[in-house]
């Protein structure tokens, strides 16, 4: 994660709010921020130079980025960071998908290794989103935070541990405006040469129907874990932990109060990190790993939602790797 903090105290000295309403309503007390210059691909190489160390791998077959705070619209990030992570002319892509974007990703990744294409995947989550967020918006600012968290997934055998899956993947598009940044791309672009008089100000940056959203992530979250724990043939009670999306702690408890999953077997770190989007369970599983409260043995629920709407989930049984992490 980037060094600079940002405190629920910094917020309130700008914005018409209080301490207490972010940490009661999100579970938030601080976030951390690219200073101007850093950008995604800079926090992904990062990342990935972590992963491959802890893995102890030189090279890789593919290289996918997962982020919705893309360095440029075009090209796509990861070939960058195949080069400088000094990969060569591997498959190199980005994925959008939001704050699902680390288990789209898994289950990306997967199917390049079931497949043929790749033995090797460095699977990167990297965010800079809070460029895409209006530090004036106190509906939104006291959310999202950056960083990038990376594995390195390899060929195996299904049932040795660290196998990631089943998979449940959803989404919703009717919903696509509940959470969207609605200026930059086809839609409504910037004026050609012209400047961007034809997009508001406004529609540079994130908007968010908070309350809506809140509703649709308990609701889909819920669901998609329950149909991947079928589809695995665990019951709740065969979760060791729940890796969820760090979008808000009210949500991440309500869903496992409604899988009935127990409150110490849940992880989280969002207090410190606030939501990282497709970062965020990666950075989560990196952090627990390293302090040992996620350890070798134990099965593992990730579930995620965001933007899109979209959702998913899968399992693993937690493998006996190193894990590096720099919060
Ligand atoms: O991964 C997906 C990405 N996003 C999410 O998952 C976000 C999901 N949503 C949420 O986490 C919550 O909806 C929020 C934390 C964003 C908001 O919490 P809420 O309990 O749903 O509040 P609300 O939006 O319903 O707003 C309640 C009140 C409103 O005032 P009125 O209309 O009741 O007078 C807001 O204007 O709180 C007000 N408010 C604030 N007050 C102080 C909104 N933001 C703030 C703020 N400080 N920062």
């Amino acid at each position: 994660m980037p060094p600079a903090v940002v405190t629920n105290t910094d917020l309130c000295s700008r914005l018409d709010t209080t301490q207490e309403w972010i940490e009661s309503r999100t579970g938030i007390r601080e976030r951390r921020t690219v200073s101007n210059g850093v950008a995604t691909v800079d926090l992904a190489v990062e990342a990935g130079v972590r992963a491959l160390k802890s893995a102890g791998m030189f090279a890789v077959d593919a290289v996918v980025l997962a982020t919705t705070s893309p360095d440029r619209t075009c090209p796509a990030g990861a070939p960058e960071v195949a080069s400088r992570l000094g990969l060569g002319n591997v498959a190199a892509f980005d994925l959008t998908s939001a704050c699902s974007g680390f288990v789209y990703g898994l289950a990306t990744c997967a199917g390049l290794i079931a497949t043929g294409v790749a033995e090797s995947v460095l699977f990167i989550g990297a965010e800079a989103f809070s460029t895409f967020v209006n530090p004036a918006d106190r509906t939104t600012a006291p959310i999202f935070g950056d960083g990038a968290g990376a594995v390195v997934l390899r060929r195996g055998d299904g049932d040795e541990p660290g196998a990631i899956g089943p998979f449940d993947l959803g989404s919703d598009g009717r919903h696509a405006d509940l959470l969207a940044v609605f200026g930059g791309g086809s839609r409504q672009r910037a004026a050609n040469g012209l400047g961007h008089a034809d997009v508001p100000a406004e529609d540079w940056y994130l908007s968010m129907s908070g309350r809506a959203v809140y509703q649709h992530a308990v609701a889909r979250m819920t669901a998609s874990a329950r149909t991947v724990l079928d589809r695995a043939g665990w019951s709740a009670t065969d979760v060791d932990r729940f890796a969820g999306h760090q979008a808000n702690l009210r949500i991440i408890t309500s869903v496992a109060q409604q899988l009935c999953i127990p409150h110490d077997r849940v992880l989280a770190n969002i207090d410190r990190t606030g939501n990282a989007l497709a970062a965020s369970i990666p950075i989560l599983l990196a952090e627990t790993a390293a302090s040992g409260e996620l350890s070798a043995g134990q099965r593992v629920l990730v579930t995620a939602f965001g933007a899109g709407l979209s959702w998913g989930s899968t399992v693993l049984e937690w493998p006996d790797i190193t894990a590096d992490s720099l919060i």
